[in-house]
């Protein structure tokens, strides 16, 4: 599938959600026209719902950075471009949600770099190495439960359950509380699609109680910890390191929400995003199964730049008289990165609309445009991603998608709601 421009520059507006309805081919049109005429536009922030206005103020709209080069810059300059003030969502956060998703990724230094110091060792690729016969285990148990049935709905039954179910073991949740994480991390990143939120509701009560019943599972794990610690994480941040350094019990729980946020969907969105490509360009699906090994850390590279789950995130300039790519940005004003944009932008990438498994180099920015807030989870995602479709590949070989992809409707997350699957019962378990 190639772009196709049917807006013109000035009747992209990336706030509206209708802009997000559109199929995929003209968002990236639009992208393209962005990169190409306008780099850093200038946008109306989305409109606040009149019931949120006594918490949320009307901003005043954002630059929107498109290009991979502007977005590269503004990650590395925290000192500039800072994620403390009011968040890094688009709108402004109100202050009592900041208490539960307050966690380092809102956050500038020294409070992030504390925070990113105390957790970083449980997320290094010795860390990882130590949980791969984990992952290997919870893979193979996710495709034992769906192989004899010939079929499966992709998302709900595979690419969500690895991520999920790593997460919460690492943590210390019980197998018991898999499906209330589950469930609220929906309601948390659903934008409000009714389909998470139940009818009736109100999306941000919705949205703050998911928080809050998160919350209280991880104080209550946070607590127990203390005075049982095991292996998991939650007992090493919680009792003090060697330099004698140790989360609250509250600071626990809001990066737990972050944790089940930000490496729940993304992961699943790789995942889901990877098996639709496999399905639509079969010669490179041929050409993984001939080389498994060898070709999947290229591939898995690929399906992140390919899928970018996480379509954007938010700075706020807090310099004086600072310019990027020719635009002033005045002190206060929001910059929006799109890192979808970057990873398809042609002055950074050969073919970019091109699926390549074996692309290399392959600097893409799904992980975020480097600096101090790049993925803390970024070795676990690559390593999940890697075994999941080792294993698919090798045991369900033809699998592939046979029905339209239900799209998730956000401007925040690319995601897929429900996709369907089919493929030949294996003769053999494992
Ligand atoms: C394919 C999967 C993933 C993608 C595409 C992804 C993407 C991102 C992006 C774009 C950022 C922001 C980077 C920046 O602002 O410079 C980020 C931050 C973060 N990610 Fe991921 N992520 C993924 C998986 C995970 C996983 C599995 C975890 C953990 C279990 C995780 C935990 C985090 C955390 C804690 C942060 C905040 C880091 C900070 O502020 O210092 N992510 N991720």
């Amino acid at each position: 599938m190639e772009p196709r421009a049917v807006l013109t520059a000035d009747e992209i507006d990336l706030s509206d959600m209708e802009f997000w309805a559109r199929p995929w081919e003209e968002r990236e049109g639009a992208f393209q026209t962005l990169r190409r005429e306008r780099p850093i536009a200038k946008f109306p922030e989305p409109e606040i719902p009149e019931a949120l206005s006594y918490v949320i103020p009307q901003g005043d709209g954002y630059y929107a950075l498109t290009r991979h080069a502007h977005i590269s810059e503004a990650s590395r300059h925290p000192e500039i471009y800072q994620s403390g003030q009011g968040a890094t969502s688009m709108i402004d956060m109100p202050e009592e949600m900041l208490d539960f998703f307050g966690s380092m990724i809102n956050m500038d230094n020294p409070r992030h770099a504390r925070l990113r110091r105390i957790v970083s060792a449980a997320f290094n690729p010795r860390m990882i190495k130590s949980i791969e016969e984990r992952i290997d285990f919870v893979a193979n148990d996710v495709i034992d439960r769906v192989a004899p049935l010939g079929g499966c709905d992709f998302v709900t039954e595979v690419s969500s359950r690895l991520p999920l179910e790593i997460i919460c073991d690492m943590m210390g949740i019980a197998p018991s509380d898999y499906d209330t994480v589950f469930s609220c991390s929906n309601i948390i990143l659903s934008n409000g699609d009714p389909e998470y939120v139940p009818e009736g509701t109100d999306p941000m009560l919705a949205f703050m109680t998911a928080a809050q019943q998160l919350n209280l599972l991880m104080l209550d794990l946070a607590k127990y910890r203390k005075e049982h610690p095991t292996e998991d994480i939650t007992s090493a941040l919680v009792n003090t390191n060697v330099d004698g350094e140790a989360l609250t019990d509250s600071e626990v729980a809001s990066f737990f929400i972050l944790l089940v946020v930000a490496g729940n969907e993304t992961t699943r969105n790789a995942i889901s995003h990877g098996m639709l490509a496999l399905t639509e360009h079969p010669d490179q699906k041929r050409q993984w199964l001939d080389d498994l090994e060898g070709r999947s850390p290229t591939a898995v590279e690929e399906i992140i730049r390919w899928a970018t789950p996480v379509i954007h995130f938010r700075r706020t300039c807090v310099a004086e008289d600072v310019e990027i790519g020719g635009q002033r940005i005045e002190e206060g004003q929001k910059v929006v990165l799109w890192y979808n944009s970057a990873n398809r932008d042609e002055a950074y990438f050969d073919d970019p609309y091109r699926f390549d498994l074996a692309r290399t180099p392959n600097e893409h920015i799904g992980f975020g445009g480097g600096g101090p807030h790049f993925c803390l989870g970024a070795h676990l995602a690559r390593r999940e991603i890697k075994v999941m479709f080792d294993e698919l590949l090798r045991r369900l070989p033809d699998i592939e998608v046979t029905g339209e992809p239900e799209m998730l409707r956000s401007n925040f997350i690319h995601g897929i709601k429900r996709m369907p699957v089919e493929f030949s019962v294996p003769r053999t378990t494992r």
